[in-house]
């Protein structure tokens, strides 16, 4: 089936859907971005994405490509026309068209909205039941890694060094303090239980699966600290693991040659995942407006 993408006011086939050469987003990796996971034809938590996908463009002093409202029913056809029920939507939104200078172009220069969507979300249960390996990395990002830029070249660089290694994520670390993954949340477990991960700072990506999964855990009973940890630490947890929209709660075994704990996934992150997965399902059309 050919895809069927939304371009600046068009639903074309993918493969005829086009930018212009001189769109900054190509040039100078001016845009934004969002990728939000579809679950029986729903979006998972579509209200944080919208506010985050502002908050970038605000960030950037990007204007808006288009109302809430209309961003919704074009993100709704491209889901429809695509027969997604279980995928993901691209959203990007780049700040427009205009002879290549580094400045900002004139006001009057619309932002472009490209919308995509593919069909598949999350990586197959299989590989969580196993955990993963992942390879640390220094992160070589620059200091605004809390907006969703399409500047993704660090991001790209340390998955295609995991793909390398066989390993599913790269695990970014800061002079030793981890910050996130390549393109996903970074957690662990210490021995007394609590779980861990790194606050809304500029050094990381505030992640939606990562705000549910805080609530989540927090609702089950767990406790949950958002504090900076290290790599050192993460090697001596109890558990380690990963979250994302297209990761959802990941649980990591590995850390470069040295297991996690006893090698096997962890009981919490594997709770947390089945949680994580039960409200998946639940989610209803009701999620459109959330
Ligand atoms: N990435 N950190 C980074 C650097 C990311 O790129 C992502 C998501 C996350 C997780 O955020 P969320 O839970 O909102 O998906 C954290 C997307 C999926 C991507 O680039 O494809």
């Amino acid at each position: 089936m050919s895809h069927i993408a939304y371009v600046n006011g068009r639903y074309l086939p993918q493969r005829l859907a086009q930018v212009n050469i001189e769109d900054r987003g190509y040039q100078f990796a001016d845009g934004v971005y969002e990728v939000m996971c579809i679950w029986n034809g729903v979006p998972a938590d579509y209200a944080a994405h919208v506010v985050r996908l502002n908050r970038s463009l605000k960030e950037l002093r990007m204007a808006a490509p288009a109302s809430d409202g209309a961003l919704r029913l074009i993100i709704q056809e491209v889901v429809r026309r695509n027969l997604v029920e279980k995928g993901t939507v691209y959203i990007q939104v780049n700040r427009g068209v205009s002879p290549r200078a580094h400045p900002f172009p004139s006001p009057n220069v619309k932002p472009s909205l490209i919308v995509t969507a593919k069909h598949g979300a999350g990586p197959p249960e299989s590989v969580a039941e196993a955990g993963v390996k992942v390879i640390a990395l220094p992160d070589l990002r620059w200091k605004r890694c809390d907006i969703k830029t399409v500047g993704l070249l660090p991001n790209t660089l340390a998955k295609q060094a995991a793909s390398e290694a066989k390993a599913f994520e790269a695990l970014l670390h800061l002079d030793g303090t981890v910050t996130e993954a390549s393109s996903s949340n970074a957690w662990m477990v210490t021995p007394d239980k609590t779980i861990v991960t790194h606050p809304t700072t500029n050094s990381i990506l505030g992640g939606v699966t990562r705000a549910t999964v805080i609530k989540i855990a927090r609702d089950a009973g767990y406790e949950v600290e958002e504090r900076a940890f290290t790599l050192k630490e993460a090697l001596k947890a109890k558990e380690v693991f990963l979250t994302g929209t297209t990761t959802f709660v990941m649980p990591v075994v590995q850390i470069d040659e040295q297991t996690v704990a006893n090698g096997s996934p962890g009981t919490i992150a594997l709770d947390l995942r089945q949680r994580y997965r039960a409200y998946m399902d639940s989610l209803t059309e009701a999620a459109w407006n959330a």
